[in-house]
């Protein structure tokens, strides 16, 4: 079938657009069940290969660390991996593949899924790809096509939206706050954003994208000073101005209030997106004068720079205070599914699918909070 789809695509070139890079979402087993891991396994059995570099998202289990898990659960997350690989994807499982794993540069065409990720692509790094779903980013991989539809098309990439916020964005939370505000109100429609007051680290950009991609469908944001091609973009007519108190607003309807006590566990989780090593030094860096976390703190990253990170030492330092640091999976855990846990975290996006999928509690907090809180000085 997927010859007879290549033999039309050559054909009819002006549809399609080639790619050279492709990154697939919908590898957990939580997410995708027993049907997804049969329809892995029989494409594995089919011979057919990816034709472009191709990584994964994290699934649902540290393999490394999965004694809290089911034992079934880990055994079909693993299927669902070795099928992966078997077709030939990189086994990075993580939501960053662009630190380590799968590098782009300016005006790459590709084909990726996970909204965070794609999101950063564009209006990070420049290249092109729309918001793929699992189903077709994995029949580009395979195809080294995709559609020549939204993004790929001349007018596809105008700003329609123009968003100005001239509050203070004093932390990733609420640069996280504000992507997720600007994603409720433009839809799918693609924003230029101009802050008037910060021009901070390209980690908060990485909050406010997954923020954005969170409640919104567009597949960038033009980011004034900073997406490249910014300054030749035609600004749009249409503006809107946000406020702080939309960030707040947010901030509450994502928030309960932190038990002092609980039955279960309490935790705060970071590191969706996946933790970069700057955000680990930095996390590092900012726990300095603490003895042990009072509560637990889990860090999500992905292999490449858990390896990295363990190497300089970093790891060591995190897991004497307290510090769990988990690679291969997301912070939609296996351990989490059970239910029970009331979660912290500074991430928009996890408190969104933690309460929506998994029905847990949440508190949004920033990673100094949090220190400020329960480092117990
Ligand atoms: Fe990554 Fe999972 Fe968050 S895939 S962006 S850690 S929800």
């Amino acid at each position: 079938m997927f010859k007879k789809i290549l033999e039309s695509i050559q054909t009819g070139r002006k549809r399609y657009v080639k790619i050279s890079s492709a990154h697939l979402s919908g590898i957990s087993y939580l997410n995708i069940g027993d049907a997804g891991l049969e329809f892995l396994e029989d494409l594995s059995g089919s011979g057919l290969k990816f034709k472009v570099r191709t990584t994964i998202n994290p699934g649902c289990v540290d393999f490394d660390s999965a004694v809290e898990c089911d034992p079934e659960v880990v055994e079909k997350q693993e299927r669902i991996v070795r099928s992966l690989k078997n077709i030939g994807a990189k086994e990075s499982l993580t939501c960053t593949p662009y630190l380590f794993d799968n590098l782009l540069r300016k005006n790459q065409k590709i084909a990726w899924a996970e909204s965070s990720a794609a999101l950063y692509a564009n209006s990070i790094i420049g290249a092109s790809t729309n918001k793929e779903g699992s189903l077709t980013a994995l029949a580009s991989a395979i195809l080294g096509y995709t559609a020549r539809t939204g993004i790929h098309l001349r007018s596809g990439r105008n700003p329609r939206i123009l968003f100005e916020y001239n509050g203070e964005l004093k932390d990733e939370l609420d640069c996280g706050l504000l992507g997720y505000v600007m994603g409720l109100k433009a839809g799918a429609e693609i924003p230029y954003l101009r802050l008037k007051k910060y021009a901070g680290k390209i980690l908060c950009y990485k909050q406010l994208l997954a923020g954005f991609g969170t409640s919104g469908s567009a597949p960038m944001v033009w980011i004034e000073n900073l997406t490249p091609g910014f300054s030749s973009v035609k600004k749009p007519r249409r503006k809107i101005v946000l406020d702080r108190s939309e960030l707040e607003e947010e901030r509450r309807n994502l928030s309960e209030e932190a038990p002092r006590s609980h039955d279960g566990k309490l935790v705060f989780i970071t590191g969706c997106p996946h933790m970069s090593l700057e955000e680990i030094k930095d996390f590092q860096g900012a726990l300095g004068s603490v003895n042990r976390l009072s509560v637990e703190a889990w860090v999500f990253t992905s292999r490449s720079t858990y390896s990295e990170a363990f190497r300089k030492g970093l790891l060591m330092r995190l897991f004497e205070k307290g510090v769990r640091v988990f690679k291969d999976s997301c912070v939609m855990h296996c351990s989490l599914k059970k239910g029970g846990a009331h979660v912290m975290t500074n991430s928009v996006k996890a408190a969104y699918y933690l309460r929506g999928t998994f029905k847990l509690k949440t508190t949004l907090k920033s990673l100094k909070e949090f220190i400020e809180e329960y480092g117990g000085k």
